[in-house]
């Protein structure tokens, strides 16, 4: 067993995380690769993936970009293929339809839910064989906290991501004896690129208030439980939901 701080080390280690060009997906893509491990950015194009594998490439990390749409399985099998074994997924990519549910119709529920829950299955299957071979793996899927506290005008996104986190306990049970870790990482409220306008809204006003910590996440907080998971030194974490919200999971009133 190497010591601290060695075991947050992924020297060696292949790390794909899904939806990377920006927001919380480069922030863990960057704290991997500082970690040591070679990490495959990923985008829909390549040129949304150009910029940051052009800013890890100077600071020197290994690191490579594969581009599909997630609901391309075709392109998603290609690109996956094209990137060789990958020791660790955070499979992070997460549309959202913030519509009220009466204008959200059959098609757009299962669009949303294919993009968000069902390509987590596609992305695992293609990811899990090379893991059990070299028995070690790290599945990290991306939840959120609506996962288990509902709001109002997002019917689509809660489902998907409430059977998103229920996957990650199913992976946990199906590969605990081959090596393989799995395990949820729940964001409360995070100042992305993707939130601006709710951030400055009303509701994204008194979502601050709500959190104890009376304030929004920076993107990088994201990044020390990601890293985290995914190392040496969480090997005993399975099954787990590890929430960074700023307590607003915990708390009934703050
Ligand atoms: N931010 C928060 O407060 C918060 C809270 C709870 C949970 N989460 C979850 O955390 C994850 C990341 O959130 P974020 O705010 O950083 O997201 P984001 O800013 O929307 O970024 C998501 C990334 O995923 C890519 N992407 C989106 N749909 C895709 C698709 N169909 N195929 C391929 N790539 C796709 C985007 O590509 P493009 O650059 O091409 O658009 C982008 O690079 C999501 O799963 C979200 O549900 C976030």
């Amino acid at each position: 067993m190497s010591t601290f701080p060695d075991q947050f080390r992924l020297d060696g280690r292949t790390a794909l995380v899904t939806g990377s060009a920006r927001g919380l997906g480069w922030e863990m893509a960057r704290a991997l690769a500082e970690a040591g491990a070679r990490v495959l950015l990923h985008g829909r194009t390549p040129e949304r993936i150009a910029p940051g594998l052009e800013t890890m490439r100077r600071a020197g990390f290994a690191c490579d970009a594969l581009a599909f749409e997630m609901a391309d399985r075709a392109a998603m099998q290609a690109e996956m293929a094209r990137g060789g074994p990958i020791d660790i997924l955070i499979h992070n990519v997460g549309e959202r339809d913030r519509r009220p549910f009466a204008d959200i119709g059959a098609d757009d529920f299962a669009r949303l839910v294919d993009v968000d829950l069902t390509a987590a299955h596609a992305l695992v299957r293609l990811v899990v064989p090379g893991m059990i071979e070299r028995r070690w793996g790290r599945l990290i899927l991306v939840t959120s906290i609506v996962a288990d506290l509902a709001v109002p005008g997002a019917v689509s996104y809660i489902a998907a991501k409430g059977g998103l986190s229920a996957f990650s306990r199913a992976l946990a049970a199906e590969f605990g004896a081959t090596g393989i870790t799995s395990n949820a990482l729940s964001p409360g409220f995070f100042a992305t690129e993707t939130n601006a306008a709710l951030l400055a809204s009303p509701a994204g006003e008194s979502q601050r208030l709500r959190c104890p910590a009376k304030r929004w996440a920076e993107p990088s907080e994201i990044a020390g439980a990601a890293l985290f998971l995914a190392s040496p030194a969480a090997s005993y974490v399975n099954g787990h939901t590890l929430t960074v919200d700023g307590g607003v999971s915990a708390t009934y009133l703050a």
